[in-house]
């Protein structure tokens, strides 16, 4: 009897579920009041819940019109893509059907941009230097909205979030918690393109590339087998991206790598490219074709944590973020952009020096390279210099830069491997100190005078350590000093032009 009752319990409430399911009109989790949707060329994708087999009538009310009609709302959910809109607003939007009407007011038009990551990409605006002013500016950029995903995992594909952490707002509400590289990288989008912009936060602290991705990503990097906690993998992709796919966006950002300097550090260069990939696939396919096969993916280049350490571990993750390149967009990685970081680190940051608080300048470099790569923009410098020709002759060697450099002399930021036999050389290789000699508008003379005269130089490697410089004291900057110089290392693969080592 008692058995029997309790089966009775499990029955009503599984009947429940499927009349509320099946009965509500209303939108998927991130659709919301003051949100933006993703502006002309592209189409805006909605969707919701709606009773089964019910016509669901959408209209768009505001600077233009659109009425559409669906029928069939198929398994409790409809879905309709807007004919393209222009930048502007404000827009209401209903979903009508039968007697019940879902409605969003305040909409706005502009792109929309996801931040994604690790804890560098969730450090909130007021966590960051200049916090207070940076809250107060806020309020000027009422048309940069921002949207937070809730922390949650899950072990199979989720057709929407689990749970909303901030709805859609209009700033100053919310920017206090919200991401500040992402917050600051739409603000200053906003200040060059004039138009709305929308931010979707949808990251996690601690988290490695291989939960951000679908298996079919880790795959093609043979990463299915070798993970030590299958059940891990994919858990963050599966609540927290794959329900955003049917969601038109203009391109993503990405802040992470710090979890993987010490996990599955070999195959990064594999594993982060491969999901970039992934993602652009999906995304383009859950939208319908609506968000671009290609769509521009920008990524903070990992900082710095542990002064002094010699550890390769974040050298080897700045590497393989770029492919082992060097330098985004390159023939693999191509479409992205790379804001350098190496050179701003923050001993004192009270959340760890893994945690540095100058999120301006990573913004606004990443701000940079979204301008010429997503946008366009020509004559825009978003890349540090990077060698073009190495020339190594008896006691110097000779860096040819792609561009115009500024240089501060430094002895120990250049390194040369020194080899009797020019073997490939590794991190166990000896490495003595190149300092640099002399420099040209474009040239880096650096002398190879501690390696033994009977030894060969056999790499050459640029701001190969963990924290390289103090404070915006690298050696190599573009002529403006806007833009650092990336590490580089000569042995992983070719530079950028000829070399001669
Ligand atoms: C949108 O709806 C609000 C009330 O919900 C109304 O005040 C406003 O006039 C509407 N705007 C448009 C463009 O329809
Ligand atoms: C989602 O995460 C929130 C915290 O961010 C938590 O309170 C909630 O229980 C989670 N929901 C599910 C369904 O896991
Ligand atoms: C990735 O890096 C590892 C370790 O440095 C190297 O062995 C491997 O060849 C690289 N793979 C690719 C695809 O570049
Ligand atoms: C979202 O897109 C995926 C992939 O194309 C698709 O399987 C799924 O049905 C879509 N979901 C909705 C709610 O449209
Ligand atoms: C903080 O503000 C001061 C004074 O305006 C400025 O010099 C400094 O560069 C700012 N710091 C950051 C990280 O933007
Ligand atoms: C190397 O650079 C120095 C100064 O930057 C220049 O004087 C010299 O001619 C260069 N040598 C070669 C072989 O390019
Ligand atoms: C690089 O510097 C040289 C010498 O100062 C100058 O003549 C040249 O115009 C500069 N190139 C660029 C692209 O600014």
């Amino acid at each position: 009897m008692l058995a029997f009752k309790k089966k009775e319990n499990i029955v009503r409430v599984c009947v429940c579920v499927c009349v509320y399911i099946e009965g509500a009109l209303r939108f998927a989790s991130y659709y919301g009041d003051h949100m933006v949707l993703q502006k002309s060329p592209e189409s805006a994708v909605l969707w919701g819940y709606g009773p089964e087999g019910a016509q669901v009538t959408v209209t768009l009310s505001g600077p233009s019109q659109q009425k559409k009609s669906l029928v069939n709302v198929a398994k409790g959910i409809w879905r309709v893509t807007l004919d393209p809109v222009e930048a502007g607003g404000p827009y209401n939007l209903t979903a009508v059907v039968q007697s019940s009407t879902a409605a969003l007011t305040d909409v706005l038009f502009g792109d929309i941009w996801l931040c994604g990551g690790q804890s560098n990409m969730w450090l909130q605006t007021s966590k960051i230097f200049n916090a207070s002013e940076e809250l107060d500016l806020a309020a000027k950029y009422p048309h940069v909205r921002t949207f937070m995903a809730a922390l949650n995992l899950s072990e199979i594909e989720q057709t929407d979030l689990l749970q909303v952490e901030h709805t859609w707002a209009v700033p100053p509400e919310n920017v206090a918690d919200f991401s500040a590289v992402c917050w600051l990288f739409g603000r200053y989008l906003y200040k060059t393109l004039q138009y709305p912009i929308g931010l979707v936060e949808s990251c996690w602290g601690g988290t490695p590339v291989e939960v951000w991705s679908s298996s079919r990503a880790l795959k093609r990097c043979e990463l299915l087998q070798t993970y030590n906690n299958p059940k891990e993998n994919s858990i963050l992709w599966n609540s927290m991206i794959h329900p955003l796919l049917n969601m038109t966006i203009k391109g993503a950002i990405w802040y992470q790598g710090e979890a993987n300097a010490d996990y599955h550090q070999d195959q990064y260069n594999c594993s982060f490219p491969a999901m970039i990939d992934d993602w652009r696939m999906a995304f383009h396919q859950g939208s319908g074709g609506q968000t671009a096969h290609d769509f521009p993916f920008g990524f903070v280049q990992l900082s710095t944590y542990e002064k002094g350490s010699k550890s390769d571990a974040f050298p080897n993750i700045r590497w393989h973020q770029t492919a082992d390149k060097g330098f985004v967009p390159n023939p693999r990685m191509q479409k992205t952009f790379m804001a350098v970081a190496l050179d701003l680190p923050d001993a004192t940051s009270p959340f760890g020096t893994i945690h540095p608080r100058d999120k301006q300048d990573v913004a606004y470099r990443l701000t940079l390279g979204a301008r010429a790569v997503a946008y366009n923009e020509k004559d825009v410098s978003f890349q540090g210099p990077f060698p073009k020709l190495i020339l190594s002759a008896h006691d110097f060697i000779n860096i040819t830069y792609d561009q115009n450099v500024s240089v501060t002399p430094s002895k120990d930021i250049f390194e040369i491997c020194c080899s009797e036999i020019q073997t490939p050389c590794g991190p166990k290789s000896s490495w003595v100190p190149a300092p640099i000699m002399h420099w040209g508008p474009a040239t880096v003379q650096l002398s190879t005078s501690l390696c033994q005269s009977t030894d060969k130089v056999a790499a050459l490697r640029y701001a190969w350590g963990d924290w390289p410089c103090d404070f915006k004291a690298c050696s190599v900057y573009s002529a403006s000093r806007i833009l650092p110089a990336p590490p580089f290392i000569t042995n992983h693969s070719p530079a950028k032009g000829n070399q001669e080592l």
